[in-house]
């Protein structure tokens, strides 16, 4: 029943601050963006040109995919900001958080069975929004030009209209025909009907709540009248979330993860993302492995990701929650002597059984992203979410955004898989205020101090294949940064057992050895990379070509 609801539900899986003290690090002078829409991409662009760095155009380009991205964008859901500043790096949690009256078995009916769509659909399904005050703590400490010029871009695009490409028409009319045929209580179509492909849609709720947040700064969203709203509309639409829930979110600066690999430095998402691990876990485990180079996307090299794949999915069940609530063995499961064993038990001739996969130690579809490199060098690895297209399926009137299904990443049972087929334990389960365990994994990759790589994926737990092959098809097999966002990806998440989901592009003789091997293929594509690379002749940027990204690579005037 639930995985009936979900495939019918989800239509694609899918005051001025201080300035920052910048130093040019060698190999800048350009300035890049990988965006996930063309409005993004001209807005964060035209920051830089202005003398803006990296997180100045992060700023902006988050509150215009707010407008311009509702799948996905949002003021209505949270995300993670990595962040190499000045050689330094940082990171920036501003993830969802359960509602206080969240508690462990509130997705249970009396049968004690997970109800199919609660935690997916309607305002109970949502935690307490992050964006917001991620942006302002953003701001706060790197920002340099002021706050309502960043925000200002997103304000006229929801006043005045954009015109609305046929992508982005073409998953509001699937996702409107879906939620009807489902016959689920929904005003997605009283805001989105209208807004059909090539036509001036304009949203003027959400311009007023911008406006607000232009002007009062975090304050216009947790605080006052837009607070005030999305109070009361949780009241009236069985949500959790109160107005001492909103007026005590904190985003939270938080150490990443950093991790020495070939000789570069992976900079990643820490708890409570799973990704920054899991990624970790994944290079390190490929690492020896890949002394040999196997031939890209043969046989031989699916199969070495997806044992390795197995390994980091049964860690991540087992160990990966919200560091505020449980202790995560960060340290121990990126360990190398840790990643040197579980890849030595790695056949890379068969398959092994998936029941014998256990966590290692002691023995015992919609996201998006964004990537900026600024002509100081400065990069920004931002991703972020409502978790499934258009989140819960429901805007707040009044405040005209979407909001997030997020507490789905929740383990809601012990051993029931989540809409992506995660399955956890108790670091995972609900309790009040914790952060959902998340798989998106903002990434970026320094040679010394320079920049190599700005990475990201959407995609649920597939963000993790996404970023792990986009480093190996940038850093290892010398790809450009269009041929890496467009190299067909596999994904394994140690169940269903023995699965590979894949792009479509691989050769017929290498799915053929798979099946052979024992493999069940699964065709279906996910992500959409927007990365960035450092090459000889300068930044490389790309998008996915199957989304509606762009990237534009300048010199700084
Ligand atoms: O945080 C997470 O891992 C998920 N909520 C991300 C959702 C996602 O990427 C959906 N995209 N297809």
């Amino acid at each position: 029943m639930r995985s009936i609801f979900i495939a019918v539900l989800i239509l694609v899986c899918t005051g001025c601050a201080r300035q920052i003290e910048t130093v040019t690090i060698p190999s800048a002078g350009q300035q890049a963006v990988a965006m996930p829409d063309t409005f993004s991409a001209d807005a964060a662009m035209a920051v830089l040109a202005e003398g803006g760095n990296a997180v100045d155009a992060a700023i902006t380009a988050q509150f215009v995919l707010a407008v311009t991205y509702p799948e996905a964008g949002n003021i209505g859901g949270g995300g993670f900001m990595t962040l190499s500043i000045n050689g330094q790096a940082d990171f920036l949690d501003y993830r969802e958080m359960a509602p206080g009256a969240a508690h462990r078995d509130m997705y249970l009916d009396e049968q004690g069975h997970v109800h199919p769509y609660e935690s997916l659909f309607g305002a109970k399904a949502s935690g307490v929004p992050g964006t917001v005050a991620g942006m302002w703590e953003a701001h706060q400490k790197y920002g340099s030009l002021p706050w309502s010029r960043l925000v200002q871009p997103a304000v006229d695009l929801a006043e005045q209209g954009f015109v609305v490409p046929e992508h982005l028409a073409g998953r509001i009319s699937r996702y409107l025909a879906r939620v009807q045929k489902q016959g689920l209580f929904s005003n997605f179509g009283d805001y989105f009907a209208h807004a059909t492909a090539n036509s001036v849609f304009s949203q003027p709720e959400l311009a007023e709540t911008l406006k607000r947040i232009r002007d009062q700064g975090r304050n216009g969203f947790y605080d006052g009248e837009t607070a005030r709203i999305i109070s009361s509309y949780m009241q009236q639409n069985g949500g959790l979330i109160t107005a001492q829930d909103l007026a005590s979110y904190e985003a939270k600066w938080r150490t990443p993860i950093t991790h020495t690999w070939r000789g570069y430095t992976v900079i990643t998402a820490p708890p409570p993302s799973s990704g920054g691990v899991a990624v970790v876990q994944w290079l390190g485990m490929m690492e020896p492995w890949l002394e040999s180079l196997p031939e890209h996307n043969s046989s031989q090299y699916i199969h070495l990701l997806s044992e390795v794949g197995k390994r980091v999915f049964a860690d991540r069940a087992e160990y990966l929650g919200d560091p505020d609530f449980v202790e995560v063995p960060v340290q121990a499961l990126t360990e190398p002597a840790y990643l040197a064993k579980r890849s030595s038990e790695v056949n890379p001739d068969a398959i092994s059984v998936t029941e014998d996969i256990a966590p290692g130690l002691y023995e015992s579809e919609d996201t998006t992203h964004f990537s900026i490199v600024d002509r100081w060098g400065n990069a920004v690895a931002n991703t972020t979410t409502i978790n499934l297209s258009f989140g819960a399926g429901v805007v707040v009137s009044g405040a005209g955004f979407l909001l997030n299904d997020e507490m789905d990443d929740f383990s809601a049972k012990a051993g029931v898989p989540n809409f992506f087929g995660a399955i956890g334990g108790t670091a995972n389960e609900i309790q009040p205020f914790k952060r959902m365990l998340s798989s998106m994994t903002p990434t970026i990759v320094l040679k010394g101090r320079d920049v190599a790589l700005v990475t990201g994926s959407p995609g649920g737990t597939t963000i993790i294949s996404s970023v792990t092959q986009s480093v190996l098809n940038t850093l290892v097999y010398d790809m450009t940064a269009q041929a890496a966002a467009d190299a067909p990806r596999v994904h394994h998440q140690l169940w269903p057992k023995d699965t590979i989901r894949h792009h479509s592009g691989l050769d017929a003789s290498t799915l053929e050895e798979l099946e052979r091997l024992g493999y069940t293929l699964d065709n279906r594509s996910f992500g959409d990379l927007h990365l960035i690379t450092a090459t000889v002749d300068g930044m490389d940027a790309a998008s996915q070509s199957s989304g509606r990204g762009k990237a534009i690579v300048n010199p700084a005037q």
